[in-house]
């Protein structure tokens, strides 16, 4: 079945007792048993409910592997994999521009449980094999990254972490599975923030752990119903939904991005543009090997001051000023002073998040118009500073 058929019909046969043709909304807490102990596969809705069961079927199919649980967010998600695997004494190897929140439940939630956490340019092999001791339980990646959307040879990295005797944990919210398939690559857990391209409407938080082997998703799955941070049936139908035009939207976003990468990297306010597609991207070789879209997503710096980027990012027309990405409405995000504000500056410099780096997530919006929106704030940046030199000559 193809990627776009089984975000239809895997795991979504019509409802057997009115043939109603979407699933209903499992909305309950309990359920009947015949005899005590005795059900149906679901007695209480912390532990399971068929809207989510549902859910985790088709993310399953999705990333093409047996087991998904979902969780109420991302880092919900990504907490249950951290708490499954981490002891103190124990290594984490992370990239050098992780996930804002990555950064933070590590450093302010585990750090000081006693897990050490390694935080290298991990596209370094010799940086790579410096990190890892027999300690490391797990090596955790984005790829492409947040929001410089660096992209990392994963395939390399899953050798590297299994040599040590640890798990590799992929990150795949940027790429999604329509456009990279990390199991293949050698990945042995996934997590997404469902929040962005699979909910894909901006009108959820959600997120998702996924696992090949059992052996590796149960202990994730039992803290699913142990600890309780699970997404209500509503939400998992919304995703449900979200979900059945996954390729379409991801189609329309990628087109967008290029269209936008192109546009910009023209301009002359621009110093620089991250997107995996331009071939000028340092990664641009690794993503054509290991994903089949360059997604969605478009940062670039602007040749200006911090405060020509707040004014920038504060006045578009199609793009709202937000965090958050991958929705059918574009958003802009000024990472220093939002995403990545838990990071000191002097760390964000030290990673190379430059303050006038800005993020764009294209919407499904017409690629002209949100290439007409970003070009006209630029020009307006450009005649502000002709209209202070005219000010400062008159003067
Ligand atoms: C790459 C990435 N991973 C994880 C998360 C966390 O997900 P959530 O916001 O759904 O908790 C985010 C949120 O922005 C993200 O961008």
């Amino acid at each position: 079945m193809e990627f776009a058929t089984k975000t239809i019909h895997a795991a979504q046969p019509s409802e057997p007792e009115t043939g109603s043709l979407i699933a209903p909304i499992f909305q309950t807490s309990t359920y009947e048993q015949e005899a005590p102990g005795q059900h149906r596969g679901f007695d209480y809705s912390r532990t399971n409910n068929p809207t989510r069961a549902r859910l985790e079927a088709v993310l399953a199919e999705l990333e093409g592997v047996a087991h998904a649980a979902v969780f109420g967010s991302g880092l919900a998600a990504e907490n249950a994999i951290l708490q499954a695997y981490l002891r103190p004494g124990d290594e984490i190897v992370i990239p050098q521009d992780v996930y804002g929140g990555t950064y933070r439940i590590l450093n302010r939630v585990f750090q000081p449980f006693g897990v050490v956490i390694r935080q290298i340019d991990i596209g370094d092999d010799a940086a790579l094999a410096a990190a890892l001791s027999p300690r490391t339980r797990l090596v955790w990646i984005e790829s492409p990254t947040n929001p410089r959307l660096l992209v990392y040879d994963i395939t390399a990295i899953a050798r590297a972490a299994h040599a040590a005797g640890a798990l590799l944990v992929v990150d795949n919210t940027f790429a999604t599975p329509l456009f990279q398939q990390p199991f293949q690559l050698g990945a042995d857990l996934v997590v997404h923030s469902v929040t962005k391209y699979l909910g894909g409407h901006s009108d959820l938080v959600q997120g998702a752990v996924l696992a090949r082997d059992a052996a590796v998703f149960e202990p994730v799955k039992f803290l699913q119903n142990a600890t309780g941070a699970i997404p209500s049936p509503f939400d998992c139908w919304l995703t449900l939904r979200g979900l059945k035009t996954l390729e379409l939207r991801m189609q329309r976003h990628e087109e967008n991005a290029r269209q936008i990468a192109a546009a910009l990297d023209a301009h002359p306010l621009v110093r620089r543009v991250y997107y995996p597609g331009l071939a000028s991207h340092p990664g641009h070789e690794i993503a054509r090997r290991q994903m089949t879209g360059f997604g969605g997503m478009v940062s670039f710096e602007l040749d200006g001051s911090v405060e020509e980027v707040v004014s920038f990012v504060s006045s578009r027309r199609f793009f709202a000023l937000g965090e958050s990405l991958g929705g059918v409405k574009a958003l802009v995000c000024h990472p220093a002073r939002m995403t990545h504000a838990s990071i000191p500056a002097a760390e964000r410099a030290a990673l190379g998040l430059s303050d006038t780096l800005i993020r764009l997530s294209p919407g499904c919006e017409h690629p002209r118009d949100l290439v007409a929106d970003l070009v006209s704030g630029l020009d307006a940046v450009a005649a502000a500073r002709g209209a202070v030199a005219v000010s400062a000559v008159g003067a």
